[in-house]
């Protein structure tokens, strides 16, 4: 744990030194600004959807929560499928495999993931499973952290083969609760970072311990910190929670907080994860469904937090290539 926070602090040092600007303009420098040409690894031809590279930039999000079981699954796939209604190319990677969230909440069972890529037992072309949806989902690796231990020549072949997932519109990793050290350096390295809780008092005060320790680990950092309230009776009850939440950030912290949306407390949510299928394919249209459609919206008219990308991602994640 020492480590990662030397780490974290490291690269707060070297977004400081890059000349990062205050949090909410939206628009810093990258972490890194070298050996980052290789980003949208497309000319290679292996996208794993066997689609043409896009021409856009990839936006990762990571779904994060304090507390655990507060609906960050949930939101990750419906998320995702709201975006694949937009026409948008979506990976979602479950950032770990010991939970195996996603897998469990489509009803599949990848027979490989992130841990035999870097072992070079399997491309990430290999491992990126195609669903009935129209998005594709990798099976992550438990263990990020022993990335360090890897020869410098893993390291290059594991960077490389994420970089395949370049061609995506949209990567949205649906991390474990709590802050971890992985957790913390996933938040650290994408460009926006979603936090969501439920109006419990339990779950505020573990969400605003999240993004407590974010605000201390990073300085007054653009984090790109949203805020999305489930499982909720009104939008007024939401509003009451987010005001509260972003207001205490601002006011304490110092760190911005956008509130994104919410989600009504739906029977339709439940039901479909008994079934194993996305709320969003049970029903497009139940107040779940629509609220997440909404929220993809908003994410979709907010700037995403500058950060050179899924490469520069990956470097920041995994030390430098
Ligand atoms: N909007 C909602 N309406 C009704 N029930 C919900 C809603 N959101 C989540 N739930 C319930 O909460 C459960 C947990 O949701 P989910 O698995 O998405 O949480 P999680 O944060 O990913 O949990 P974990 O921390 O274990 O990974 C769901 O199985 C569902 O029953
Ligand atoms: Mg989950």
């Amino acid at each position: 744990m020492e480590d990662q926070a030397e780490k974290l602090r490291e690269i707060v040092r070297q977004k400081n030194g890059a000349g990062e600007k205050p949090a909410g303009t939206g628009n810093g420098v990258p972490f890194y600004k070298n050996g980052d040409a290789s980003r949208k690894g497309g000319a290679r031809g292996a996208n794993g959807g066997d689609q043409a590279p896009r021409g856009g930039k990839t936006r990762i999000i990571t779904v994060t929560s304090g507390k655990g079981g507060v609906g960050k699954t949930n939101l990750s796939v419906n998320m995702a499928l709201a975006y694949a209604r937009l026409g948008k190319k979506v990976v979602v990677m479950d950032a770990d495999l010991g939970l195996a969230n996603v897998n469990v909440m489509l009803n599949m069972i990848p027979k490989w993931n992130l841990y035999h890529v870097i072992r070079k037992q399997k491309t990430m072309k290999e491992i990126l499973v195609e669903t009935d949806y129209g998005i594709s989902i990798v099976a992550g690796a438990s263990g990020f952290s022993k990335i360090a231990n890897l020869t410098e020549d893993e390291r290059q072949n594991f960077i490389e083969e994420l970089n395949t997932l370049s061609n995506a519109d949209i990567i949205i990793i649906d991390t474990s609760a709590g802050v971890s050290s992985n957790v913390l350096d996933f938040i650290a390295a994408a460009e926006d970072a979603v936090i969501i809780t439920t109006p419990e008092p339990t779950a505020i005060t573990d969400a605003y311990g999240i993004i407590k320790i974010i605000a201390t680990e990073y300085d007054n950092l653009n984090m790109g910190l949203k805020l999305v309230v489930n499982r909720v009776k009104s939008a007024a009850e939401a509003k009451k929670v987010a005001d509260r939440m972003t207001n205490i950030a601002g006011q304490f912290l110092n760190l911005k907080v956008d509130y994104l949306g919410f989600i009504y407390d739906d029977a339709v949510v439940s039901q479909a994860v008994l079934r194993q299928r996305p709320f969003m394919v049970i029903d497009p249209k139940c107040k779940a469904s629509l609220c997440v459609q909404h929220i993809v919206q908003r994410m979709e008219k907010s700037e995403p937090r500058e950060t050179g990308g899924f490469a520069s991602m990956m470097k920041r994640l995994f030390g430098r290539a």
